[in-house]
């Protein structure tokens, strides 16, 4: 498989064709298997993507289940939720609802709350026994999900879901718990969408695609730089200003 990059205009123009892309692909899904498992990204660039989702989709809802890419260790109503982001920009403003898989993010225990969730999740895939698509953020030091760089999480080799902590610095969260779907999970999956915006992307995109192969250290490299993973990375102008791209 190869990596196919897209650069829109701007953040607006991103979102618009993230839903497009997303809506391609669930309704593929639907068409081949029924319905559309579909991984949503945390974080603050999705939500653009998220309102316009809720506005524009012509999928049926009632067939689609969403699941998440990680969460941070709080109540599902807390302002740091990523389930209340998708929540209050999605799910509340969709028709019909999907069947949400929601992780357990305020459990006293986030590593049991993580063999749950790995065991609901590979229940629910089944027959086909994955993911069909996974939404995915990029943060400035490489990680995607809530697979930080240098973090055990990364070595997780069979189970589809840990329990970690995010960077010390990320987004002034210190080093918050949390849970997280893991490489062999994600790599799983038949579609991978990456999307970044802002200029603060621009160092980390241009590392991630052309700087050393280091994954430890660039999470998403684990997904970005393998040729076996069918992925889309989706950007803004500023986000791909770094990048040499060829002509
Ligand atoms: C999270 C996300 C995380 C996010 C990146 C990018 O829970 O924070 O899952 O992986 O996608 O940190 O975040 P922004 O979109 O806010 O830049």
């Amino acid at each position: 498989m190869t990596l196919y990059t897209a650069v829109s205009a701007d953040k607006a123009a991103l979102a618009a064709r993230c839903v497009e892309v997303l809506e391609a692909l669930g309704h593929k899904a639907m068409e081949s298997y029924g319905r559309f498992i579909v991984s949503l990204a945390g974080g603050s660039t999705p939500v653009d993507v998220y309102t316009l989702w809720a506005r524009e989709s012509t999928l049926d809802w009632s067939r689609v289940a969403l699941v998440f890419g990680d969460e941070r260790c709080v109540p599902p109503d807390h302002e740091q939720s990523n389930y209340r982001m998708v929540a209050d920009t999605l799910l509340s403003h969709l028709p019909v609802q999907p069947q949400v898989l929601r992780m357990g993010g305020e459990a006293e225990d986030p590593a049991q709350a993580a063999f749950n969730y790995d065991y609901a999740l590979r229940q629910l895939v089944q027959p086909e026994g994955r993911i069909h698509v996974a939404l995915l953020g990029l943060g400035t030091d490489g990680h995607t999900a809530s697979l930080f760089p240098g973090t055990d999480a990364l070595r997780e080799g069979d189970s589809w879901c840990a329990a970690t902590q995010g960077a010390a610095t990320e987004d002034g969260a210190t080093g918050m718990q949390r849970i997280t779907l893991t490489v062999p999970c994600l790599r799983e999956a038949r579609k991978l969408v990456f999307i970044a915006a802002g200029q603060e992307k621009a160092a980390i995109i241009a590392e991630l695609l052309q700087g050393p192969l280091h994954p430890e250290q660039w999470p998403a490299q684990f997904f970005l730089r393998d040729e076996r993973i069918n992925a889309n990375l989706m950007l803004d102008a500023a986000a791909a200003a770094g990048l040499s791209l060829q002509g």
